[in-house]
């Protein structure tokens, strides 16, 4: 079946990654990162959207719920004037029609508790795990896969800390993606405050090599499945810019610190870059699909802790210098790369139009990767 959320004589002519195309809403049947866990308290409901669909997320005696925000009934969104009379349920506004957070079954309508629905139906409820102090939801149907084979190889090794923020971004999540796994954007960081702030190595692009060696594609069986690129080691770093034989236009930065040896992208849409910012710690970001339109930008930093001492100096670190100099100094540059793409791919006829060169191998590796060995595409029916 075709989905209809891109047109059908666009998926005609796209070769080779339709289903990449298709999935504008995301992957169906991933975990994916909606917020910190601190951001839901006890027994304070929130609404969000993910892959395009309302939902609502409580914490009811430490344990976290998700159920999609939508009443049976007539379809309402519960958040529209939210009603939780005992701690278990939630009552929609409208009719009455209650249901239980953690299995989302109908056990009430207070308008006629006589009524031979009751106990009849469920709400979908959504399996939401805590993960270095990130709340995930598994968006899917079946029984959820292990939160490890939808996170980078390393992101939850126990010495591992982690800490991280999040935006909104007017783009599609796939823009995001392809932005941060683009070897060629480099060039945009070139006078970003991190490169003399922290005196890293970062040229204006690369010169691949030709064949295949340039990616390698790595299929989880227990771990994630994703693309290493491997740039760094088959090509040529450019350190200096020409024009029409004039030379030096200008040059990369030839700073002491090795920085980015390994990225590689993994399914749902995360990104790793390793070591980075610095060279002892190591980034992990995520596009989240929120809306057609819309992603979350779902920064976090990791790096080895050994003692509580240290732990606590990488919190000061993390938000005193990373986060101003990392994750917005440079960052800040790929949400203006993002939000300048979006209008070419909005009707999608960026897909057909776009002329890729040698660097985005890379890419069209992960759309690849992402088409094959994704566990369901988000599509209209679900929302
Ligand atoms: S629409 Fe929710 S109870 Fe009627
Ligand atoms: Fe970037």
């Amino acid at each position: 079946m075709m989905n209809d959320l891109v047109s059908p004589e666009v998926l005609e002519q796209v070769k080779g990654w339709v289903p990449y195309v298709e999935a504008k809403l995301g992957f169906r049947n991933h975990w994916y990162p909606l917020c910190l866990a601190s951001e839901i308290v006890e027994q304070k409901p929130i609404a969000r959207k993910l892959l395009g669909e309302n939902i609502l997320l409580n914490r009811i005696d430490g344990t976290v719920f998700c159920i999609k925000d939508r009443c049976l009934h007539r379809g309402v969104r519960f958040s529209a004037d939210l009603q939780c009379h005992t701690k278990n349920t939630v009552t929609c506004w409208y009719h009455g029609w209650t249901y239980r957070w953690d299995t989302g079954k109908l056990v009430d309508i207070l308008t006629n508790p006589q009524s031979v629905q009751i106990g009849r139906h469920n709400i979908r409820a959504y399996p939401v795990q805590e993960a270095k102090g990130i709340i995930f939801v598994y968006m899917g149907d079946r029984e959820p896969t292990p939160l490890e084979q939808d996170v980078p190889p390393g992101f939850l090794d126990e010495d591992r800390v982690i800490f991280g923020k999040h935006r909104m971004v007017n783009s599609n999540w796939r823009i995001g993606a392809e932005n941060g796994f683009d070897g060629g954007h480099v060039y945009i960081h070139r006078n970003s405050v991190l490169v003399e702030g922290n005196d890293i190595a970062l040229p204006l692009g690369f010169a691949p090599g030709k064949g295949k060696e340039n990616f390698r594609a790595e299929i989880g069986d227990e771990g994630p499945t994703g693309v290493w690129d491997l740039l760094g080691e088959h090509s040529v770093p450019v350190f200096a810019a020409s024009i029409e034989g004039e030379e030096d236009i200008m040059r990369g930065h030839m700073g002491s610190k090795r920085v980015a040896h390994t990225i590689s992208i993994w399914l749902p849409g995360v990104l790793r870059v390793d070591p980075w910012p610095d060279t002892n710690t190591t980034q992990y970001e995520w596009y989240v699909p929120v809306s057609e339109t819309e992603h979350i930008y779902f920064q976090t930093l990791g790096k080895v802790c050994e003692t509580e001492a240290e732990t606590k100096e990488w919190e000061v670190a993390f938000h005193e210098k990373w986060v101003p100099m990392a994750l917005e100094g440079f960052n800040n540059d790929d949400l203006k790369a993002r939000l300048e793409t979006q209008p070419f791919y909005e009707d999608d006829r960026g897909w057909l139009n776009e002329i890729l060169y040698e660097p985005d191998r890379c890419i069209i590796e992960w759309r690849r990767v992402a088409s094959k060995h994704n566990r369901g595409i988000q599509s209209r029916e679900h929302l």
